[in-house]
């Protein structure tokens, strides 16, 4: 409650992501006969994948979840994952093959995992809040309810992924080029300039559909310990892309001076944010 009021009070939105049914081994601790028992041969081998798709309780589970997350956060949007779900811990289950025939699903495991995030997107719907899920879901599914956002992270292909999603009717989130918890050596933050988000092919309606972007800092590299000095100031340079009107924003060298300065007020207010250049602050040099 204190982050989302922190947020709050300075017009910042609170949006959570439950990720399901990958990247869920840590819910598996506390929630058993959630996860997907995997098999080696006729006996479970002791791991767990993904969450069973295929039993009621995982459905109970996830409603309790959901009806807790709207009691929680305020804000109408919430994201539901979807992404890198892995299929062998499935295939390799009694169970669920089992599951698959009874459903008709033939060997296509992207059927039930579609299954799946339709039954949770379903929920999500009628708690009157709407889902944000990841490219996977749409990737592999049709039938996606019309108000979904669909978030793209795969950099290879955002452009044609944007024309496709927004043919479709859909609202997008970009995050593909801003995954700035990846480092390179030098001014990486330059790229987040060069970033178009309605340069794709497609109409003027379908360029009214991309509502926005997110910078990514995931975790696997990043603790309390550099968090703030990658996050800054390489995500102010993503924010005034996405905030400011794009053509007088592209330039990253005339951006430099603004951002540098941005980044001198971080400091002065105790942010470590990290250097872009050589270079000082003023106040770093006041009263010497
Ligand atoms: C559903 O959510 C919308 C947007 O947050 C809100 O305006 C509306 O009052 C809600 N409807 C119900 C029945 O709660
Ligand atoms: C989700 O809702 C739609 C529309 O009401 C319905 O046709 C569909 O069968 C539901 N899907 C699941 C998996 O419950
Ligand atoms: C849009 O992108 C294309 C290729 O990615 C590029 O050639 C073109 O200059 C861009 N359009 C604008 C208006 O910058």
């Amino acid at each position: 409650y204190m982050v989302i009021e922190h947020a709050r009070m300075r017009g910042i939105r609170v949006i959570p992501e439950f990720d399901s049914p990958g990247h869920t081994q840590s819910w598996g601790k506390g929630q058993p006969n959630l996860l997907t028992p995997c098999y080696k041969g006729d006996v479970p081998s002791g791991s767990f994948g993904p969450v069973d798709p295929t039993v009621d309780t995982t459905y109970k589970f996830m409603e309790s979840l959901l009806k807790e997350v709207k009691f929680v956060f305020p804000d109408s949007y919430v994201h539901l994952g979807g992404d890198e779900v892995s299929f062998a811990c499935w295939q390799s289950n009694p169970n669920v093959r089992t599951f698959m025939e009874k459903m008709g699903f033939g060997k296509d495991f992207t059927k039930l995992e579609s299954f799946y995030m339709e039954s949770i997107m379903n929920m999500t719907a009628a708690l009157n809040r709407t889902s944000v899920v990841w490219q996977d879901v749409f990737d592999y599914h049709e039938r996606i309810p019309q108000d979904t956002v669909l978030e793209i992270w795969k950099g290879e292909t955002y452009q044609a992924e944007l024309s496709r999603m927004t043919k479709a009717g859909h609202r997008v989130l970009l995050s593909a080029p801003w995954y700035i918890n990846h480092i390179s050596y030098g001014q990486d933050w330059r790229n987040s300039y060069a970033v178009q988000p309605q340069n794709f092919s497609g109409t003027e309606e379908q360029k009214k559909l991309v509502i926005g972007g997110e910078v990514a800092m995931w975790g696997e590299y990043v603790d309390a310990t550099n968090l703030n000095p990658r996050l800054w100031p390489r995500a102010c340079a993503a924010a005034e892309r996405l905030w400011s009107d794009e053509e007088k924003t592209m330039n990253a060298d005339l951006a430099f001076p603004r951002l540098e300065k941005f980044r001198c007020e971080l400091l002065r207010r105790g942010i470590q944010a990290e250097p872009l250049f050589v270079g000082h602050c003023k106040h770093e040099y006041d009263g010497l």
